[in-house]
């Protein structure tokens, strides 16, 4: 090989081996860009997760300075402290002004309650802004005759002797409805599900069994409570727009007919007398063809001596609808008739209707402003009509223990006055209408 070629040699392998080591780098770098990508997922996933205890630290320390600088102003404050799963101990915040005292001028003040709180520092967030209690689940006909004849008393006696050693009203929840029902009110003698019977004649004597289990249960429940208890839902929700008649077709409807309902309020009126007040209870009562519907019901019961003193509006609403306007229309119409209105399950979710998605731990200050400022609208329109309304009830009282965090999808809601830590929220203060103390 002449020098000529040598060089030509070497040009080429070294040339060879410079490629060869640039593209092993180039792979190299593509290996790392591609198992990159490939854990990318759970890698932001980690980083959020520590990002967001971060966060949740930052948070909780600035906490008390934001406290001392921001009270007042209840749009700043919004969103600051309702985070679930924040270390932040519960307290009861004793200066605060109670919300029973401050609309005593008005109507009276509630919330649903659970035995299970009726002690330990739930019980004296109660104790403080409510002086009427309704059960959220312990007065339920499964609750309280969960097999024929078998009456079990201790949950809601437990909520009566709460309710009395603390002064507080209470409400009743409730005789009749279609949920939280046992089975065994809708079986023949058989065993046989009632709505399952063709035959005329047998139809005929399981509506009879049907009343009269019906007056049973109104009895016992009725004489056991009726000094303790002034104010009862008699019936609930028997109002379904979408259903033949805009009757809800339940199985006490498709046995009964609306006999069920007429039984049902002259039971309760014979048992307790004329001082307690019967009510008929439903959701949506805002809604204007199911507030019709519910009007001629009630329009023609009456004209029957059907002892119906009030209508309960649930008032399950949403920050975004219904119009206040619409809710205060309908309690207008029913009074109209000389009854009472109740709101009987006042909680405004975040979310609206038809909306299944979850803020986590992460609900939008804006959000919490909206809620408050519509809260001071429903709670202004209530005073407003204080002569219509004697009393409004809350679905609970801290959002920790709402129902509406399991329905209609689990998930973080804060439809309530107070937060997780039972503090009062920006809603609390809007309702009070007034601004938090400055400090
Ligand atoms: C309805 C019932 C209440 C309660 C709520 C959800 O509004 O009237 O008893 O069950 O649903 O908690």
């Amino acid at each position: 090989m002449n020098t000529k070629s040598k060089k030509w040699m070497i040009i080429l392998i070294g040339g060879s081996i410079l490629m060869i080591s640039l593209l092993m780098i180039l792979e190299n770098r593509g290996e790392i860009f591609s198992s990159n990508k490939n854990t990318v997922y759970d890698n932001t996933e980690d980083i959020n997760s520590e990002l967001d205890m971060e966060e949740n630290t930052v948070e909780e320390k600035n906490e008390p300075e934001d406290e001392s600088t921001n009270k007042g102003d209840i749009i700043e404050d919004a969103g600051k402290d309702f985070s679930p799963g924040k270390p932040v101990e519960p307290s009861i915040e004793e200066d605060i002004p109670s919300l029973a005292e401050v609309f005593s001028d008005y109507f009276s003040i509630g919330a649903a309650i659970e035995p299970g709180h009726t002690t330990g520092l739930i019980a004296e967030l109660y104790k403080k802004h409510v002086n009427m209690l309704v059960a959220e689940n312990s007065m339920k006909p499964e609750a309280i005759q969960p097999t024929e004849g078998n009456f079990t008393w201790g949950a809601a006696d437990r909520l009566v002797q709460f309710a009395k050693e603390n002064g507080m009203e209470l409400r009743f929840h409730t005789l009749v409805w279609h949920n939280q029902t046992p089975d065994w009110f809708f079986r023949d003698n058989e065993g046989k599900p009632m709505i399952e019977e063709t035959d005329p004649k047998k139809r005929e004597e399981n509506k009879k069994l049907l009343l009269k289990r019906l007056e049973e249960h109104i009895r016992a429940v009725v004489s056991r409570y009726k000094d303790d208890i002034k104010s009862w839902d008699v019936v609930n929700e028997v109002i379904e727009p979408s259903d033949p008649d805009g009757m809800r077709n339940s199985p006490w409807y498709q046995i009964t007919g609306t006999e069920f309902i007429e039984t049902a309020f002259r039971t309760a009126r014979e048992a307790g007398g004329n001082d307690i007040k019967l009510y008929i209870n439903d959701y949506g009562t805002d809604a204007p063809a199911k507030r019709d519907y519910l009007y001629n019901l009630v329009k023609e019961m009456l004209e029957k001596g059907v002892p119906i003193d009030g209508v309960g509006h649930q008032t399950h609403i949403d920050i975004f609808s219904p119009p206040v306007s619409r809710i205060i229309e309908s309690m207008k119409k029913f009074a109209g008739l000389g009854l009472d209105n109740i709101v009987t399950e006042l909680d405004m979710s975040i979310y609206a209707w038809n909306n299944r998605s979850d803020y986590g731990n992460n609900i939008p200050e804006h959000i919490f402003d909206t809620q408050a400022r519509r809260y001071q609208e429903l709670f202004e329109a209530f005073k407003e009509n204080k002569d219509i309304i004697s009393a409004v009830v809350f679905w609970g009282i801290t959002d920790k223990y709402s129902w509406l965090n399991g329905f209609p999808v689990r998930r973080t809601n804060a439809p309530l006055l107070f937060d997780r830590n039972y503090h009062a929220k920006p809603s609390f203060w809007a309702v009070i209408g007034s601004s938090e103390p400055k400090q």
